[in-house]
């Protein structure tokens, strides 16, 4: 027996993964809208600046903001953090199961950067690192006290650090590291700004003392950043299965994460101006806009294929291409020492079988350039639009 313990580890933290993942943007989400919801009655209480009803669950919910604090603090406060480190310490665990201990696979390509395992290894580490610290800086300069030149340096350094990435890394792990990279400065906010400012403002309080209006301002200027970025991340996090999306190669990857962060931005603009009661033309920009920069996305992708050869190509040929670069992995039992079985369950071993992957052959080895993995194989473009054309004549068939 043999167990393929990267496989099982791989499964099980992506599970986790998603829980956290989906409990700290779910709670996140919810309490933008909670506090975009929140309107101004007469009599409200002393301190309240803003209540929200709300049903759900068989029952209403009565909401109240105060501000800064209640006159007293309640016996039982609750916090919301744990989603957001574990969604930090299952991504961690994710990528390094992934992306370090199978680094020669999925993290280095080595036609782009012909790196070491610990050197590219470092790499990652230090862009995780590195992304935070800068953008940290930039929330502390001047610039970060105007809310619009501080998004755009942001958005300037996250499409730098895209562009880094993807000389560096495989297309896959460079989007993937982009979508790490910001999450880790949501998580770093909760953990070193959010969390330890509200600590500082209860401690406060509890001593009768008056909490500084700057925590309260620092907390929620990364909050609002939190609450722009989730979007933008999950594309780049489930966009690694998506080749398609790397069909510009290095020389626009930063493009296409730039329009993503847009995009995102945009659509997450909407909702945070709906949410907040507004009606009529302040809503109406948003979706079109989003729209037509998705369409530009993938226009421009679409012009960046290989386009496949149009004169016949034999299947002599192209199984033989397939040979030479595939069926190292794509077999029922591998030859390449990284995998014992073959990967997404896909043999390409007889002409039948890649005939009846015939699509998805084409989404990763001829539109895009995902296969082979890292370009182990070194396929030429030549040999993509051979197999591009080959798969044509069969699809016609
Ligand atoms: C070095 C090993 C390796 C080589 C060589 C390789 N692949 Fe893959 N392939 C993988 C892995 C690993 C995956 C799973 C990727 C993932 O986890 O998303 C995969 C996934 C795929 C998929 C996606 C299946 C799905 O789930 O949609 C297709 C299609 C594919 N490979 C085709 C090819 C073709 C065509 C070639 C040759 C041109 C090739 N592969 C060469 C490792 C390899």
């Amino acid at each position: 027996m043999e167990i393929a313990w990267q496989d099982w580890a791989g499964l099980l933290i992506r599970w986790l993964h998603l829980a956290t993942g989906i409990a700290w943007i779910g709670t996140s989400f919810y309490f933008i809208w909670l506090d975009q919801s929140l309107r101004r009655r007469q009599q409200m209480a002393p301190g309240v600046d803003g209540e929200s009803w709300s049903v759900h669950g068989g029952g209403f919910y009565h909401v109240q903001k105060y501000m800064v604090a209640p006159e007293q603090l309640p016996e039982e406060l609750h916090w919301f953090k744990y989603e957001a480190y574990f969604t930090w310490l299952s991504g961690f665990a994710l990528m390094a199961v992934m992306y370090y201990f199978g680094a020669e696979t999925y993290l280095i390509d080595t036609q782009r950067a012909d790196v070491s395992v610990p050197v590219a290894i470092i790499a990652s580490l230090a862009f995780l690192a590195g992304g935070w610290l800068v953008y940290d800086l930039l929330c502390r300069l001047p610039i970060g006290r105007h809310t619009a030149p501080l998004a755009l340096s942001v958005f300037v350094l996250i499409v730098l650090i895209g562009w880094g990435l993807n000389q560096l890394f495989s297309d896959r792990a460079a989007f993937l590291h982009v979508g790490a990279v910001i999450g880790t400065i949501m998580s770093a906010n909760v953990f070193f700004i959010i969390i330890p400012n509200q600590k500082q403002v209860v401690a406060d309080l509890k001593a009768g003392r008056q909490p500084a209006a700057r925590l309260g301002q620092q907390a929620k200027q990364r909050s609002l950043h939190n609450n722009y970025l989730p979007l933008p991340v999950l594309l780049l996090m489930v966009g690694a299965h998506y080749p398609l999306l790397f069909a510009g190669q290095a020389a626009w990857g930063w493009l296409v994460i730039a329009l993503i962060l847009l995009i995102g931005g945009v659509v997450r603009h909407f909702f945070n101006t709906w949410h907040t009661g507004a009606r009529g033309s302040s809503l109406l920009w948003q979706w079109p806009l989003a729209a037509l920069l998705g369409i530009a996305l993938v226009i421009f992708l679409s012009t960046r294929h290989t386009a496949p050869l149009t004169e016949p190509v034999s299947d002599e040929r192209a199984l033989t291409l397939i040979q030479m670069h595939c069926v190292a992995c794509h077999a029922a039992t591998p030859s390449h020492s990284g995998f014992k079985s073959p990967p997404a369950g896909l043999t390409l071993d007889t002409r039948g079988s890649v005939i009846r992957a015939a699509e998805q052959v084409m989404a990763q080895a001829v539109l895009s350039k995902a296969m082979p993995l890292g370009n182990a194989t070194g396929m030429t473009d030549r040999e993509r639009a051979e197999l591009g054309g080959w798969l044509r004549q069969q699809l016609r068939l």
